[in-house]
């Protein structure tokens, strides 16, 4: 009784450290590294609602679905460009990314192709669904697995190129 009483707080006092780091991430983010936090933040924005509507947390809503495929084409392809191999890039203050990134440029950029070729299908599925009449229900089960498919690429690269939180 009493030790599953101390697990539950230990897993409680974690996960309040966890989104206060989280919270923090920023703090002392500045130039280059700020400007790709922000980027990636609006990334996790539309990405998460999307995925509560997907989960049937929200209601479906098209709208929003294009404005995150949106939103993901046009950071994707700036991805490469917001981090330069710089000091102030690798060794900035908050900054999460790994050393491997510019030790695997090609890869880097490949991953991030990847993210923006699947995120421009994602986006024409959606533009192709506001053209159409077909039901919610449609539209919702359309979006799917492109979403899924797109969404993976951000856990992809995160894995392999951006430090480990936990
Ligand atoms: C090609 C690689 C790549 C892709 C694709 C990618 N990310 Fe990231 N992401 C990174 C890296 C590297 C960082 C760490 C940047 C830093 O701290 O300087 C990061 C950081 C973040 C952060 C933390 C931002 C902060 O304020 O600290 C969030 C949130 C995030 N990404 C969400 C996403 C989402 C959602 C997607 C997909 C829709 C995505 N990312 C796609 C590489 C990627």
């Amino acid at each position: 009784m009493y030790t599953q009483y101390s697990v539950q707080s230990a897993a409680f006092l974690l996960s309040v450290v966890v989104i206060a780091g989280q919270a923090l991430a920023h703090t002392g983010a500045m130039g280059i590294v700020k400007e790709r936090m922000d980027g990636m933040s609006i990334l996790g924005d539309h990405a998460k609602s999307v995925g509560d509507m997907l989960k049937g947390k929200a209601s479906f809503d098209l709208v929003a679905v294009e404005e995150a495929g949106q939103a993901f084409v046009t950071h994707g392809e700036k991805i490469p460009s917001l981090f330069p191999d710089t000091e102030q890039s690798r060794e900035g203050t908050a900054t999460e990314a790994l050393p491997a990134i510019w030790d695997n440029w090609d890869e880097f950029v490949a991953l991030a192709e990847k993210f923006t070729n699947d995120s421009q299908a994602l986006l024409t599925v959606a533009n192709n669904l506001s053209n159409g009449t077909q039901s919610v229900d449609h539209q919702s089960r359309a979006v799917r697995s492109i979403f899924f498919k797109t969404v993976k690429n951000c856990s992809a690269c995160h894995e392999r190129f951006r430090l480990d939180q936990d």
